[in-house]
């Protein structure tokens, strides 16, 4: 049994189930308990950081309009070798109107901005509720709460969940779903491209080579994600007395396939690179898009999900939005028949479904890798 699951824990947790923005509107000076990481697990401000001060990452950057002309194999060939190296990239010039994610942000600030008790009628420990108003990672479980309150709004199909959404403020269900459709509409398109980079051999991206069926659909699994869950969370960390004490969000993988990141201008969301945690620099009106678990099982390993984390700091609030999209729920995830074979690449990790993770995390406390670790087979040569 992990120590999460211990009834004192739960016990406590109720506590602090109302977030870290209830708590900051009461006035708060120094940081609860409940949210004091170990020592080893607290985050190490650069300007205390006594090995040698780290430059911010630049992410490798895609740009659309080039992707979608004559330089598409370069392009593709960049993206191949973001998501193997760093499992995350940016996206620039990717057609979603400025305005649409300004608009995005700004509902979500005044969401966040609304009376305790109108947040509160979101509330659910349902997973599978269209609408989940909650705090830290697992609010249930966790044994340090970490320093974030989120609006999880279930997003495909869009008209079964739209009437479930806050009403409140009284733009931010057209502002929210335009954002969902658009964001959906970039999945497609990045897809597109993850899978014809995963086609490719390195011979075939130098010739320029497109593989076929792939452009233009006809692929199982370019339909199945087509048709795919979408989960746009969004997060809202409020400024923190003592930031080196604790964490927007812990050390975790994304499950699912990509997640499409929108933040506001302040930085705070950091991956993981060899031993060291990176800032990414964010690039305005960008998308940061990584690779979640699914990607990483259907790539057989090739692309990497890979652990992030987030910072707060003491002068400013921070919002961002994640949009995570997947297979459909009932669809089984596996490496790729397409590019597995028993002799020079036999599959790395066992197929799995929505209802095997549902288990997993309900049986221990959803941190780091450890779902992605419990479906590797290890082959012995
Ligand atoms: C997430 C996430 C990062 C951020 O929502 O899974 O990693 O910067 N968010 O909020
Ligand atoms: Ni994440």
């Amino acid at each position: 049994m992990s120590p999460s699951m211990i009834p004192e824990v739960e016990e406590e947790n109720k506590k602090y189930q109302k977030g870290v923005k209830h708590l900051c509107d009461n006035g708060l000076t120094k940081v609860p308990t409940k949210y004091i990481l170990p020592e080893p697990d607290r985050p190490i401000f650069r300007k205390s950081d006594k090995i040698k001060p780290k430059e911010n990452l630049k992410l490798p950057v895609i740009d659309f309009a080039e992707l979608l002309g004559p330089n598409r194999p370069r392009v593709l060939q960049t993206l191949a070798n973001a998501c193997e190296t760093y499992g995350f990239f940016q996206v620039v010039n990717h057609g979603i109107e400025g305005d649409i994610s300004k608009n995005m942000i700004d509902v979500c600030k005044r969401f966040f901005e609304l009376p305790y008790v109108e947040r509160s009628k979101y509330m659910s420990s349902d997973m599978s509720a269209p609408v989940r108003y909650g705090t830290s990672f697992n609010q249930n479980k966790d044994n340090v709460f970490c320093w974030r309150d989120f609006l999880k709004l279930f997003s495909h199909p869009l008209p079964d969940y739209l009437p479930h959404w806050p009403s409140s403020p009284s733009d931010f269900r057209g502002l929210a779903a335009t954002y969902a459709k658009e964001t959906r509409h970039l999945f497609h398109m990045i897809v597109r491209a993850i899978l014809e980079s995963l086609d490719r051999t390195d011979a075939g991206f130098a010739a320029g080579e497109s593989p076929e069926n792939l452009c233009g659909g006809g692929d199982e699994a370019v339909e199945e994600l087509e048709e795919g869950s979408q989960l746009v969370v969004v997060n809202c960390y409020p400024p923190c007395p003592e930031p080196e004490l604790t964490l927007g969000m812990p050390p975790h993988s994304d499950y699912g396939f990509l997640t499409l990141l929108l933040q506001d201008d302040v930085e705070g969301l950091q991956i993981l690179s060899g031993d060291d945690w990176l800032t990414v620099d964010p690039i305005p009106g960008s998308f940061v898009v990584n690779v979640g678990d699914h990607l990483e099982i259907f790539s057989n390993g090739r692309y990497k999900s890979v652990l992030h984390r987030v910072l707060v700091n003491s002068c400013k609030p921070r919002i961002s939005v994640a949009s995570l999209h997947s297979f459909p729920t009932n669809s089984t995830v596996k490496p790729w028949p397409k590019i597995v074979d028993d002799r020079s690449n036999p599959p790395r990790y066992l197929g799995t479904d929505f209802t095997t993770f549902l288990r997993y995390i309900s049986s221990c406390e959803p941190k780091w890798k450890n779902f992605l670790e419990s479906r590797k087979i290890h082959h012995k040569f």
